[in-house]
């Protein structure tokens, strides 16, 4: 078991981990996704030691990794890392690769150590390359060596930091059906992937980080599916999102259109719904501002790269104000005309109770 309590890391004067604790349960195989820059690697290379943590203390069992005075070479031979970047010996041959750190370091005979690592060649595929030099392999190859080499201490935890990320595409397939087999076999592992079936795929737990820390924390089912928080459904879903915040009833009505076109095109989102989305922002401000004293509306506009959905949600001041129910008016007239679906809630609980969901018609002809 991993147990990690008030972990922090500060790089310079920017703080990567703000406050982690969290344990990890002997066979769990633990996906970390996220944003890129929120510390996943710093997270295992603060497991393993390759970093210093700031403050905080990490067990690995009943040994403390945090401690000054740990044998933190005992304590890595226990935890296999796996890197982008495979790390072989070119001078050496793919089987001495493998043997060495365990003749090495755990005093293996040369027979015992050729005969695990042919074993683990077999594992990921490879014996036929024994004798060959890293070289001569493709980058999958090489992968799958470097994860032979690293089970050939036996490690009873297995750290991966984006394993197959550096490869060209036809090759990431192998390397992960690699990956999925080891997960099977009950050895404890936290795999950092930006490729999400995957995850979903190996892992019994997925550790979403954001903001500095594990922001959730959950069974895949979960994080993928039923994500709890914001930042993790934003992510998961692939969603961009676009907030405006208006204050003022002379706000810059132009530059926030600009805004909202730059946005789209910045994010490739196609020009009819690009106009769609613009137009839905305009009318609904339109009518909301005669009616709201004060003037306090949050705009955020989030669009789907899976599925090309664009939804608008206006939370905004005041007392009870559903447009939905405002029917007549030419303005929602042509909001519903733009609106696959229209929604309205209000939440005394919150600073801008009201809200008003839109979520906006298709442009994609469907035949
Ligand atoms: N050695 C270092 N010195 C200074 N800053 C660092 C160092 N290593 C990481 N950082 C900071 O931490 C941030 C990234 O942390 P980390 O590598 O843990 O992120 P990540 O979640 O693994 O991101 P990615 O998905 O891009 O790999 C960087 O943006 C950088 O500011
Ligand atoms: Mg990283």
């Amino acid at each position: 078991m991993i147990r990690i309590e008030h972990l922090r890391k500060q790089y310079a004067n920017d703080t990567q981990l703000k406050d982690v604790s969290v344990e990890i349960h002997d066979g769990d195989v633990i996906a970390v996704i996220g944003p890129s820059g929120t510390g996943k690697s710093t997270l295992l290379r603060c497991i393993n030691r390759l970093e210093k943590p700031t403050a905080g203390r990490i067990w690995v069992d009943d040994i403390e990794v945090t401690d000054p005075d740990c044998d933190i070479n005992k304590v890595r031979q226990r935890m296999g890392m796996v890197f982008q970047s495979f790390n072989l010996f070119g001078h050496k041959t793919v089987i001495e690769n493998i043997m060495m750190a365990p003749m090495d370091l755990l005093g293996k005979s040369k027979q015992e150590a050729y005969d695990t690592g042919m074993h683990l060649l077999r594992t990921v595929g490879l014996a036929e390359k024994a004798l060959n030099y890293p070289d001569e392999l493709s980058g999958g190859q090489k992968q799958r060596i470097a994860i032979a080499r690293t089970l050939a201490m036996n490690p009873e935890v297995i750290l991966l930091d984006e394993p197959t990320s550096a490869l060209d595409p036809t090759m990431v397939g192998e390397v992960q059906a690699v990956i999925r087999d080891l997960a099977k076999t009950g050895k404890t592992m936290m795999i950092v992937t930006h490729e999400m079936n995957f995850a979903k795929a190996i892992s019994n737990r997925v550790f979403y980080m954001d903001g500095g820390g594990i922001y959730e924390d959950g069974s895949p089912e979960q994080i993928f599916d039923q994500p709890k928080r914001e930042n993790t459904r934003r992510f998961v879903h692939r969603l961009k999102v676009l907030e405006l915040i208006i204050e003022s009833r002379d706000y810059d009505f132009l530059g926030m259109a600009g805004k909202i076109e730059a946005w789209c095109g910045k994010n490739q989102i196609e020009s009819k719904l690009t106009n769609r989305i613009r137009l839905v922002f305009e009318e609904t401000m339109q009518l909301l501002i005669p009616l709201l004293t004060p003037l306090h509306v949050q705009a955020v506009c989030e669009y789907s790269e899976q599925t090309s959905v664009a939804e608008w949600t206006f939370r905004y001041a005041g007392a009870k104000l559903d447009l939905t129910q405002s029917a007549d008016d030419l303005g929602i007239t042509v909001l519903k005309s733009m609106a696959e679906h229209m929604e309205y809630d209000r939440k005394e609980t919150e600073t801008l109770p009201n809200s008003l969901y839109i979520k906006i018609k298709s442009t994609v002809q469907t035949k």
